[in-house]
This record gives C-alpha cells, sequence and structure tokens, in this order.
C-alpha cells in the first residue's frame, strides 16, 4: 500500500502527512483487509443549529474554518440550507431549517444546536452495512449511489446513540466540492493580514453522553458492529468529585483515527454534568468535539481574540507541586499554559496540553476541545478532576448543581 493511499482526501488537501498525522491523532498503522467493518477516517460532523447561516460565520470568524461548499433553495433544496466548513481535514456540515416543516427544525427543537451525523469514510460501504445488520444495527439508509457530473458517492447510514448517526460515506469515485447537491463556495469573510491560515489541522475524537447504565452496550455496539476495539483509558469510579462522577470507556476505529469516548453517569449526590447534558440535550448525543492543532498557544490566543470563552483553570492546578512534578518538561512554560488555562497531562508515552471551551451553544450541551499530543495517546485522564471541578462552578453559575 503506497503512503498516498493512506491519507484520506482531506487530509492530502490540507498537505498533511502520515507522521505529523501519528502526532497530531495517534494515527496507527492498521491492515484493513482484516477489519469486518474498516473505517478510513472521518468524513464530516454535521449539525443541525438554529441559524446556519450565522453559525457559518461563527465558525469562520471564531474557529478559522473556510466554507468551501452549499446547498439550499438557490440550488434546489427547499426544505433547508447546508454550509460545509474546513480547517485542515476537519469537515462540518451546518443544517438550518428553511422551511418550518423541516426535519432540521424538529431536530433543533428537541436538541438544540448538535450533532446528528457523525460521519466515516469506508473504503467499502456494502461490505460495512452487511456486517453491520448482521451484528443487529439499525440500518436507517442502505446502500445508495448519489451522482452529478463530478462523479459518484456510494453512501449508507446506520443509527448510534440517541438520534444520531453514522453516515459510511466512499467518495473515491467523486471530485466535487461535497456530496452531489452542493455547489462551491467561496468564503466572503476577509481575514486581517498575517491570520493563521488554520486554527487546527484534524479531528482527534467525538465524545458521546448516553444513559446512565448503557456505557457498556455502546462500547460492545462499537466493538461487534463496527469493529473498534477498545483503548486503554477509562475513568471509573475513582474519578468524581465529592459530588458528581461519570463513567469513561473509549473505543477507537484499527487506525485510531476515529476514537470515541462514551461517557455515562454515575450515580452521585448532586446533578452531573452528563446529566445536565442528557436533560438539555433531551437524550444521548455528542458532548464535545476534540480539534487538533500543533499550536495549542497560538490557536487559544486567536480564538479567544475572537471571543470563544474558555474554561477556566485555578491558580493552583498550575502551583501544585505534585502535577509539575508529573508534568514535567513541556514544549511551553507553564506560566504560557497558566495565561491561557492550558491543561497538560502526561502518561508512559509522552503528553498533551489541552483545553475546553464552555458550551458553544444556548443550552448547556456541547463543547470544543483543542488538543496538542506529543506522544501521549491519552485523553487527559490526570486533568478530570481539575476540569471536574471548574465544570462543576460553572454548572452552579447556570443553577443545575
Ligand atoms: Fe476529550
Amino acid at each position: 500500500m503506497s503512503l498516498q493511499d493512506t491519507l484520506t482526501d482531506q487530509e492530502r488537501l490540507a498537505e498533511l502527512g502520515l507522521d505529523e498525522l501519528r502526532r497530531l491523532v495517534g494515527l496507527v498503522d492498521h491492515d484493513p483487509a482484516t477489519d469486518p467493518f474498516p473505517v478510513t477516517g472521518w468524513d464530516a460532523v454535521v449539525w443541525a443549529v438554529g441559524n446556519a447561516t450565522q453559525a457559518a460565520h461563527f465558525y469562520e470568524s471564531a474557529f478559522g474554518m473556510r466554507v468551501v461548499a452549499y446547498a439550499g433553495p438557490e440550488t434546489g433544496r427547499r426544505d433547508h440550507k447546508a454550509y460545509v466548513l474546513e480547517s485542515g481535514a476537519v469537515r462540518f456540515v451546518l443544517l438550518g431549517a428553511v422551511d418550518p416543516a423541516s426535519r432540521v427544525a424538529d431536530h433543533h427543537r428537541r436538541h438544540g444546536d448538535g450533532v446528528v451525523d457523525i460521519a466515516l469514510e469506508v473504503p467499502d460501504v456494502d461490505r460495512c452495512v452487511e456486517h453491520a445488520r448482521r451484528e443487529g444495527a439499525t440500518v436507517l439508509e442502505e446502500p445508495h449511489d448519489v451522482s452529478d457530473e463530478h462523479g459518484t458517492v456510494r453512501r449508507a447510514a446506520i443509527a448510534t446513540y440517541g438520534e444520531t448517526r453514522h453516515s459510511l460515506v466512499d467518495r473515491s469515485r467523486y471530485d466535487g466540492p461535497y456530496l452531489p447537491g452542493f455547489v462551491a463556495r467561496e468564503s466572503t469573510l476577509v481575514r486581517p493580514p498575517g491570520a493563521p491560515k488554520r486554527l487546527f489541522q484534524a479531528l482527534d475524537h467525538v465524545v458521546g453522553n448516553v444513559e446512565l447504565g448503557r456505557m457498556d452496550e455502546w462500547v460492545g455496539f462499537y466493538r461487534r458492529v463496527m469493529g473498534f476495539t477498545n483503548m486503554a483509558e477509562f475513568i471509573g469510579d475513582d474519578i468524581a468529585t465529592d459530588y458528581s462522577a461519570l463513567m469513561s470507556k473509549v473505543v477507537a476505529s484499527g487506525n485510531h483515527r476515529v476514537k470515541f469516548p462514551l461517557n455515562e453517569p454515575a450515580v452521585a449526590r448532586r446533578k452531573s454534568q452528563i446529566d445536565e447534558y442528557l436533560e438539555f440535550y433531551g437524550g444521548p448525543g455528542a458532548q464535545h468535539l476534540a480539534l487538533a492543532t500543533n499550536d495549542i498557544v497560538g490557536t487559544v490566543d486567536a480564538m479567544a481574540a475572537a471571543g470563544i470563552e474558555f474554561l477556566p483553570t485555578p491558580a493552583s492546578y498550575y502551583e501544585d507541586p505534585a502535577l509539575r512534578a508529573r508534568i514535567g518538561e513541556v514544549r511551553v512554560p507553564v506560566e504560557e499554559l497558566q495565561a491561557r488555562g492550558i491543561l497538560v497531562d502526561r502518561d508512559e508515552d509522552g503528553y498533551l496540553l489541552q483545553i475546553f471551551t464552555r458550551p458553544t451553544g444556548d443550552r448547556p450541551t456541547v463543547f470544543f476541545e483543542l488538543i496538542e499530543r506529543h506522544g501521549s495517546l491519552g485523553f487527559g485522564k490526570g486533568n478530570f478532576q481539575a476540569l471536574f471541578e471548574a465544570i462543576e462552578r460553572e454548572q452552579a453559575r447556570r443553577g443545575n448543581f
């Protein structure tokens, strides 16, 4: 298999290399021939939002993404508008209802702004669906071709937690801007001179919040239906504040490009952050998306200047001698991390830098993480305690604690 074959189109277009992806998102070698449900990587994260026209502007101006494609009433899509944005290998699709009877409007009323589809690129849609069906998955869309003058995309969709789906997309015979029905569109946002080309390069992981007592069921779903494997890191009762807790396990695709931590609330004295999510989202859904950057300091500065709010980290976190001893030498001086509230975690493989935004919509549901990996393949387990305490202070501010 040539080096080119192992990059996705998006990664090639973003001029990302295999070595860079190993570092950015922990990509590992994997033989798809032995995989019952081979997954190449992420295809797109599709959102239903209250106002896609304005959300597109938000992701452009504050997240440094670029609009690349569009579908809507002007292109024959009467029901809703869809904006496609990219940053490196990350693709977001924002759906907003035009027709009040649109299913996008129903979804938004039930869930608020949220992820409807975590679409995955697969080399063989039919083989994946056949395997998924045999393992009991709900097939929402049978494999079918969609074509236009740019070629043909084969796609299908299976259901996952809540009202979330996984579209399975094979775009190897397609060279259009996104999917048939979309037209290329250029960003109209004028960036200041000297602005960075992009603020993040790749999607690292998408976390799902599921119902109390159902985490192992969903871990089993990903293992059985999609051939995913457990990653070592898991969070149990040992990681909890006095009041609220969660349990978490991580499953990953064979090449580790696609990683899904799954959280469930743990029984606690107070309402946990997962309970708050489940209440306000109206059930299970995607909790946070981790965006991989190779310059977290520059990214945080650019996003903060554009008005993005990050969870504050207490000074005590950085002054803790045990933490200083544990994290050792990192690329950025601790003072620089502290000035921005960036967290550090280290394990036997290396370290990572991470920071979390406040929820980016009206409801206390979905938010983002920025992550800069230096060898560590973890998810910041060492930071969970400090992080939970920060999240609980935020919950209390909202009156949900
Ligand atoms: Fe995360």
